[in-house]
């Protein structure tokens, strides 16, 4: 496939988060957190009221491209991440997804059946996930070399839940009634899901993004053979089919299941370039059980931002201190960044993490 990236591509003014990711040396530790762009951004909030409704937000490439570089104008971050949802691949196939107000998203035609399954929609990248290429490629432009651009889906499994329950769930009923039910039934959508990511990410990359990142949000909620059967297993498989190089640059790939830390070693052991950890495990307990394996993300309690902010400095020095010294840790938070979160609590955070990290790359 000839790229599509277009126009004069310019060298990366900041490329921290790569080197990073790679275990390359770099001069401090990267950081940028999930949800950076999101409601706890006045500027996000004007956005998307002037966009009417969410969905139109990720379908209006112009409006995309705004908000997801609205934290970089009042942030130090080093990434930009498309601003998307990882829903927009089951609407794409079909299901028909909208957001009730106040209640999360939910799916006019959830999967209940085999017929279901076969009847999914094969989307095509440049046509019922169109508007997510354009996004891809005018924030690459708008960016123009800033700070590298992360692409993102979300997992097969983490799919899955949303697909059979119709909407966010807390129990699980349905997608793990599935699972124990009717396994094959379940094999059969995840390996759907894993073709169409595979897709997905590679037409991400192709359009411009320079790393992806994989969102297992509930890989967690499996049991340790479950995980590795219906959640890891297809991960490995997207990355076994991912373009790992674009524009003469190695393209890393971050695979992140929440409430995952207990198989961290599995994980490693995946073809991930990075692991993303939430705040339950210490990272230094987590580096000397990957080794070198992989480079990790993470981990401050989203939390720690509704403290002052001396208190979230502490607790960055504690984290960087626990993940001691050398390459191979990109700064973030254990999951996304909260809607009533204080932004200069943000900047505070952003700011320690270059602050006192540079004494570990001495
Ligand atoms: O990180 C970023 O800034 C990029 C944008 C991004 C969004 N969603 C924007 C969004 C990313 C990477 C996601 C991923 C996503 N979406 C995940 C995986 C990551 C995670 O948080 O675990 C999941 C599970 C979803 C599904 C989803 N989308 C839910 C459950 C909701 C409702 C959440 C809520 O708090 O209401 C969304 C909507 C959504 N996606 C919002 C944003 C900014 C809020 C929508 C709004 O403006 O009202």
């Amino acid at each position: 496939m000839s790229p599509v990236v277009n126009y004069k591509m310019s060298e990366l003014k900041n490329d921290r988060f790569l080197r990073a990711l790679l275990k390359e040396p770099v001069d401090m530790t990267p950081v940028w957190m999930m949800r950076q762009a999101g409601r706890y951004l006045p500027e996000y909030k004007a956005t998307r009221a002037k966009a009417g409704d969410f969905m139109t937000l990720c379908k209006t490439p112009e409006l995309a491209t705004e908000v997801t570089i609205q934290p970089l104008d009042r942030f130090p971050l080093d990434a930009a991440i498309l601003f998307s949802d990882i829903l927009t691949v089951p609407d794409a196939m079909g299901l028909g997804l909208y957001f009730a107000e106040g209640e999360g998203p939910r799916f006019e035609r959830p999967i209940r059946s085999k017929a279901d399954i076969e009847n999914l929609i094969n989307p095509q990248m440049d046509e019922e996930l169109g508007y997510v290429m354009a996004a891809v490629s005018m924030i690459r432009r708008e960016l123009d070399g800033r700070v590298p651009l992360i692409g993102f889906t979300g997992s097969p499994w983490t799919l899955a839940t949303y697909m059979v329950e119709g909407s966010s769930s807390k129990e699980y009923a349905k997608v793990k009634g599935m699972l124990y039910d009717q396994p094959q039934l379940m094999h059969m959508l995840l390996d759907k899901l894993a073709d169409t990511i595979i897709d997905y990410l590679n037409a991400q990359i192709e359009h411009g993004a320079q790393a992806v990142m994989i969102f297992d949000t509930w890989g967690g909620v499996l049991t340790t053979r479950d995980y590795n059967e219906f959640s890891l297993r297809y991960m490995q498989k997207i990355m076994d089919g991912l373009n790992r190089e674009s524009e003469g640059r190695k393209v890393p790939v971050i695979m992140f299941s929440k409430g995952g830390c207990q198989w961290l070693e599995a994980q490693a052991d995946a073809g991930a370039d990075a692991l993303g950890l939430d705040w339950t495990l210490d990272i230094g307990a987590a580096r000397a059980r990957v080794g070198d394996k992989v480079a990790l993300q993470g981990n401050m309690d989203p939390c720690v931002l509704y403290a002052s902010p001396e208190r979230i400095r502490e607790e960055v020095a504690t984290i960087l201190e626990s993940y001691g010294k050398g390459s191979g840790h990109v700064f973030n938070l254990g999951h996304g960044i909260h809607q009533f979160v204080d932004p200069e609590h943000a900047k505070a955070f952003i700011e320690a993490v270059h602050e006192l990290s540079p004494a570990y790359h001495k």
